[in-house]
């Protein structure tokens, strides 16, 4: 077989596995062998760009090219679904449409998703296009973020597939990943995501397509639209998406009374607790398409269907007291301690009050009976106080102004609703945080330190700040409860390995504020050493691309710190990078400064990725529009007919991988 041959068997048999795995939960292979197809996929498609084909499984791990998003409008408009909140309004749905009707229907009963709706656009068994919602009329053209989901098909199986049809659905971010996606932010100092929607519909609107393929969002399927479908039942088409590929929820049921439908609202409202994905209700649709379309549409949402939303659970129980938790970024959230009470399956104790201008806002007085919801989020919270039941209340709640764990006063930065604790060198879990930060997995990755470990380490003395971790001696670790002599030199290797960690990832390691691990790049890349960064102006780090003044303030204020400044001394003295590697520094030059540069078309000797890196060494900008602004497109074989007549149009200059690399040689 020729590698083109083998080209296409990899690609039919990728794609099976990514079904097998992704669509049926039950792979053929393990993750490793997977991996090993893909590469070899990705080495030959590399070697034959002739072959390129924008639906290959190798599209799925995103690229970091830079693009706006193009506005689609929709052939069918994206309507939503009235909301229903009783079972006597889920009667009165029922029998509106048995009097229109006047005829035998049946109800499908299907899960209400809570993630973020997607139109997925099928020409010829192919991806071709994937659409926010939007306004309903028009939406946000997403396709490259969309191929990089798993369980979405970017090439159907079977062949009774229509020509051409558009298929909706919702993508969503399984609790698992979610809950991951947070504990990594909170690390980074970045905002939580309330819950898995905003998670999802943040995720879909980011520019760079491989942080969506690193963040694993999923998508059920649950309608099926186009001139030529297979059948008059909505339920029957879903069964046929499925066997062309697509992910169906497998909860459905078609009910032919009322009892039937209130088994199933009855049963999945406390059923759905157990499913990896958030729903907020149960949406109930006429299975039949002829009978949909008798029934037709108010201007906002079909007749023919309506959701029956869940409650959000809710508790009243009593207000005891108010405590205060310091987070590793000094961050100082009120806790309500609260009389146990039941609540959505698990007792609840204790619940977040977020930060002053909420307790201000609830009115809120110790005492107080406090109403308790567990929505879409997953810790509880307080939205309201039952005022008719107060009469003997305690002292109003006045937010702390001083540090519950070392006393320091507390402030208020501008803009922002939380209060923070000042004393960021020497209050206890604000110590600790920085240290946790500091060895974890994207900054300097060192081993065997978790959370606990690094608490013992405090506890007992040993370690004060970062710098600490480089004169830990082996007996000292291995006298300790829990270690031995082998866990000790584990740890040590880990540290000591530590010192090859590059500087950008040290300067991420560092903890700065607000300096996460690509404003620690792009600041690594410009000022290239720790004594450069430390002694640059307001106006010289504003000046750095993407650095705006609340950065560049949160750097200065960080240097002006005496101890700050102690702290890299000793780093450096035990051999941490405080600065790019010579080697790093000869591939750098400014010959493409001030140039914006469009990448497109497929290339052969270099990846698109290596040459936006290649661009942005050189001290030029990759762009992923072209305008008026751009310098001249870096263009490969077969770039796009579109970008070829912009181009054309505005008059810019194209230039071909060969001439380019000698421009920059
Ligand atoms: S059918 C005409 N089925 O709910 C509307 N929608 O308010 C047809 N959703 O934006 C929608 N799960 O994102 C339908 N099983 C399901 C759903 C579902 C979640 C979302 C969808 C839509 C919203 C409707």
């Amino acid at each position: 077989m020729d590698e083109i041959e083998r080209i296409y068997q990899l690609r039919k048999e990728l794609h099976k596995h990514n079904y097998n795995y992704y669509v049926l939960n039950t792979p053929e292979i393990g993750d490793q062998e997977f991996d090993f197809l893909m590469r070899e996929l990705q080495d030959l498609e590399a070697k034959h760009p002739e072959c390129y084909d924008e639906n290959s499984p190798t599209m799925r791990v995103g690229s970091d090219l830079n693009r706006n998003f193009v506005q689609v409008a929709h052939k069918y408009p994206m309507l939503s679904l009235a909301n229903t909140y009783s079972e006597a309004e889920v009667s009165e749905f029922y029998e509106r449409v048995k009097k229109s009707l006047n005829e035998d229907f049946e109800i499908c009963c299907e899960m209400k998703f809570d993630g973020t709706s997607i139109s997925l656009i099928y020409e010829n068994g192919k991806l071709v296009r994937a659409v926010t919602r939007g306004d309903g009329a028009q939406g946000d053209d997403v396709t490259d973020n969309v191929k990089t989901i798993r369980s979405i098909p970017l090439v159907l199986h079977d062949t009774d597939y229509p020509k051409e049809f558009e298929i909706r659905g919702e993508i969503l971010m399984p609790w698992e990943v979610f809950d991951q996606l947070n504990k990594e932010r909170e690390l980074r100092e970045e905002p939580l995501f309330a819950n898995p929607r905003n998670a999802a519909s943040g995720t879909l609107k980011l520019q760079n397509s491989s942080i969506v393929a690193s963040r694993k969002l999923d998508a059920y399927l649950y309608s099926l639209l186009g001139d030529e479908l297979p059948g008059d039942g909505h339920f029957e088409n879903m069964q046929a998406a499925s066997r062309w590929g697509f992910k169906i929820s497998e909860i459905m049921r078609k009910c032919s009374n009322l009892s039937e439908i209130l088994e199933f609202i009855r049963y999945w409202d406390v059923e759905r607790k157990n499913l990896p994905v958030a729903t907020d209700g149960i949406v109930l649709k006429v299975n039949s398409s002829r009978q949909q379309r008798n029934l037709g549409f108010t201007a906002k949402s079909p007749r023919w269907a309506i959701a029956y939303k869940f409650q959000a659970e809710r508790a009243c129980t009593r207000l005891n007291k108010v405590t205060y938790q310091v987070g590793r970024t000094g961050a100082v959230t009120p806790v309500a301690n609260l009389d146990p009470v039941q609540l959505a399956g698990t007792v609840v104790k204790r619940a977040s009050l977020h930060n002053a201008d909420i307790i201000e806002g609830l009115d809120l007085h110790i005492g107080d009976m406090v109403y308790v919801e567990k929505g879409g989020e997953i810790i509880p919270k307080i939205v309201g106080v039952d005022m008719d039941a107060r009469f003997m209340v305690g002292d109003k709640v006045r937010f702390i102004d001083k540090c519950p764990e070392c006393g320091s006063p507390l402030m208020r930065y501008e803009g922002e609703a939380a209060h923070y604790c000042i004393n960021d060198t020497a209050c206890p879990p604000q110590i600790k945080g920085k240290i946790e930060h500091y060895v974890s997995r994207k900054a300097m990755n060192i081993d065997g330190l978790g959370a606990e470990t690094i608490d013992q380490f405090y506890q007992e003395g040993l370690i004060r700040t970062i710098a600490d971790l480089y004169t830990l001696k082996a007996p000292d670790i291995a006298r300790l409860e829990r270690m031995g002599k082998k866990s000790a030199l584990n740890i040590l290797e880990g540290i000591r390995a530590s010192k090859n960690v590059p500087f950008e990832r040290v300067l991420f390691a560092l903890g700065i504020r607000f300096v996460g691990e690509t404003t620690a790049k792009t600041l690594a890349k410009y000022f290239r050493s720790i004594d450069a960064l430390a002694s640059a102006s307001l106006e010289e780090l504003v000046k750095v691309d993407e650095i705006g003044d609340r950065i560049a303030q949160s750097i200065l204020l960080y240097f002006s710190d005496e101890m700050n400044r102690l702290l890299i001394e000793r780093l450096r003295e035990s051999g941490v990078q405080m600065q790019m590697e010579e080697l790093d520094l000869s591939e750098y030059s400014d010959k493409l400064s001030g140039k914006s540069i469009v990448i497109s078309g497929v290339f052969a000797h270099h990846s698109r990725d290596e040459y936006k890196e290649l661009i942005e060494k050189n001290g030029g900008k990759n762009v992923g529009s072209i305008s008026k602004k751009t310098s001249f497109i870096l263009a490969g074989e077969n770039m796009g007919p579109s970008k070829l007549e912009k181009a054309n149009k505005l008059g810019i200059p194209i230039v071909n991988e060969d001439d380019f690399l000698k421009m920059i040689e």
